[in-house]
């Protein structure tokens, strides 16, 4: 199979490669081939943040701005950044050695002891730098936290780190010429390979699909690379869906959110918390932002891990997955597309097209909760997200997703059926925590045991109510965001 040649830009110079296996990650490609070795390798799972570089492309067609993402080079396949612009942190500092903001800030923060982490720090702040700062807008803790979410140290303690985020802007301004690079970029279109396909239309994705069957479908890579740096599973094909427009499009479109599947979760998220502020903080405990940044929700939901956060959230929100084939389009209940642990109903000429996501109706009371060991950057050991829609103190309507209780995500119709026509109370929801306890029964594993589980299903319950009830002590994670919110739905 013939691999067309990889070409992105750097230091606004074009670098063109050949011959690069449609499987390299970017990490191999920049350390062992380009021996830029810089950009750290820590746990190659997309665990850690030494890995991470920024690439940037136009934000649309015509657009002469630039879209920045901070993103794991150890679990992206380095064809993914064909036509797009890279960084890493070799190519900060000017020409005469003056340090960016970002390494100059770390510098007079102390930001940096043993320094492994330090490349990866660097480059998410470099991230938020074009994302905040160079458009004039101060960075906060609140905000550095989250975007360094991703980045593991294990010396310097992160205070000064994150002192370091809020200081970038108090340097003078190092500015990109977006606009020189994005007319760079939109010239880098090329012909296509066959060993790494990237179709930018559906009906090639559906035509590609149905004609190379082996080929591996890649979205965000942040599953499919564990499997390169992990398994050691090679893929002679690639089929790589990011680049279709169709897949690309988040839009309002009748009574649904409809979420390309290649919107990657970052952007989803986005959409989803600007219709339901009340699911920032679930948001924010999806991975770290760099896996967010590359990661996709049709990515997840194709997984189909059932520990995967989103799809329990999509079950409660009655979203409908879209399935698409050269044999034409069909849409399904999310909670139906699951078969059994990692089946889904994907027959092999198909692609998860888009997510439809109902807009929320008045009354409605939505909450999605994560348990996991870890606050930042961990799998769920239980996932439940619960829609209920309240009239005149009675559930007139209840919509429950659960993660980690069973081998698919799952909806839980048990506990719908507790809750719906009664009358909303403490009673209720222990009733209802009762019907998960029911339903499910849940594995032990390294994440926890069973009867913790089941445990955390009638306690989740039990916060929601109390939630509901306007308690003040509720969103332990995010008192004061909780505050607002419950101010803003009547509660406080
Ligand atoms: C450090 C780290 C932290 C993580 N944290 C979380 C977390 O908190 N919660 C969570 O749920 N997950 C988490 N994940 C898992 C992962 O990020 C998500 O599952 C992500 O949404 C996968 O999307 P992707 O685009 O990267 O998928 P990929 O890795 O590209 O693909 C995943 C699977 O979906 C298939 N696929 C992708 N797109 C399509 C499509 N359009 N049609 C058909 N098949 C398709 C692929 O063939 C593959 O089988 C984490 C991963 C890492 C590395
Ligand atoms: S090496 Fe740890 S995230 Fe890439
Ligand atoms: S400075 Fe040593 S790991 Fe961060």
């Amino acid at each position: 199979m013939d691999v067309k040649p990889l070409r992105f830009i750097r230091r606004g110079e074009l670098v063109t490669l050949h011959g690069v296996p449609p499987d390299r990650t970017l990490l191999d490609l920049l350390r062992e081939d380009l021996a830029c070795t810089g950009t750290k390798e820590g746990c190659g799972e997309g665990d850690c943040g030494a890995c991470t570089v920024v690439v940037a492309e136009p934000a649309s067609a015509e657009s002469d701005a630039l879209r920045y993402r901070a993103i794991n080079s150890c679990i992206r396949l380095a064809h993914s950044i064909d036509g797009m612009a890279l960084w890493t942190v070799e190519d900060l500092a000017a020409a005469d050695g003056r340090l960016h903001p970002a390494q100059e800030a770390m510098v007079a923060c102390h930001g940096s002891q043993c320094g492994f982490c330090t490349p990866g720090f660097v480059m998410s702040l470099f991230g938020m730098y074009q994302d905040h700062v160079a458009k004039g807008e101060a960075i906060t803790h609140d905000m550095a936290r989250e975007a360094l979410s991703g980045n593991l140290c294990r010396c310097t303690g992160y205070r000064p780190i994150l002192d370091a985020a809020c200081q970038m802007g108090q340097q003078p301004v190092v500015r990109v010429d977006e606009a020189a690079l994005a007319a760079q970029l939109r010239e880098l279109a090329g012909a296509p390979g066959t060993a790494y396909l990237a179709p930018t239309a559906l009906p090639e994705l559906l035509s590609l699909r149905a004609a190379h069957p082996g080929a591996q479908v890649v979205a965000g890579c942040t599953d499919v690379g564990l499997w390169v740096t992990k398994q050691h599973r090679r893929f002679a094909q690639v089929l790589d869906v990011t680049r279709v427009a169709e897949l690309r499009a988040l839009k309002d479109e009748g009574p649904y959110l409809s979420i390309g599947a290649a919107v990657s979760l970052a952007d989803a998220f986005t959409a989803l918390v600007a219709r339901r502020p009340q699911l920032a903080a679930f948001a924010s405990r999806f991975a770290g932002l760099p896996v967010r940044n590359s990661g996709t929700l049709g990515g997840n939901v194709a997984n189909g891990s059932p520990i995967g956060d989103s799809m329990p959230l999509m079950i409660a929100l009655g979203a409908q997955v879209v399935l698409a084939s050269v044999r034409g389009e069909r849409a399904l209940p999310l909670e139906d597309f699951y078969l059994g642990y990692r089946k889904t109903q994907l027959a092999p000429d198909e692609v998860v097209a888009r997510l439809e996501v109902p807009h929320p109706s008045a009354g409605e009371f939505l909450r999605a909760y994560k348990v996991s060991k870890r606050y930042d950057d961990d799998i769920s050991a239980v996932c439940l997200a619960v829609k209920l829609q309240i009239e005149d103190g009675r559930v007139t309507r209840a919509r429950i997703g659960a993660g980690g209780v069973a081998a698919t995500p799952a909806r839980a119709t048990q506990a719908e059926a507790a809750l719906t026509g009664q009358p909303w109370t403490q009673a209720s929801a222990h009733a209802a925590g009762a019907a998960l306890q029911a339903q499910f029964s849940p594995i032990s594993d390294m994440r926890a045991s069973d009867g913790y589980r089941r445990q955390l299903l009638a306690n989740l319950m039990e916060r929601l109510w109390l939630e509901s009830q306007g308690l003040d002590t509720i969103n332990l994670e995010r008192p004061a965001a909780a505050r607002a919110l419950l101010s803003e739905e009547g509660l406080a």
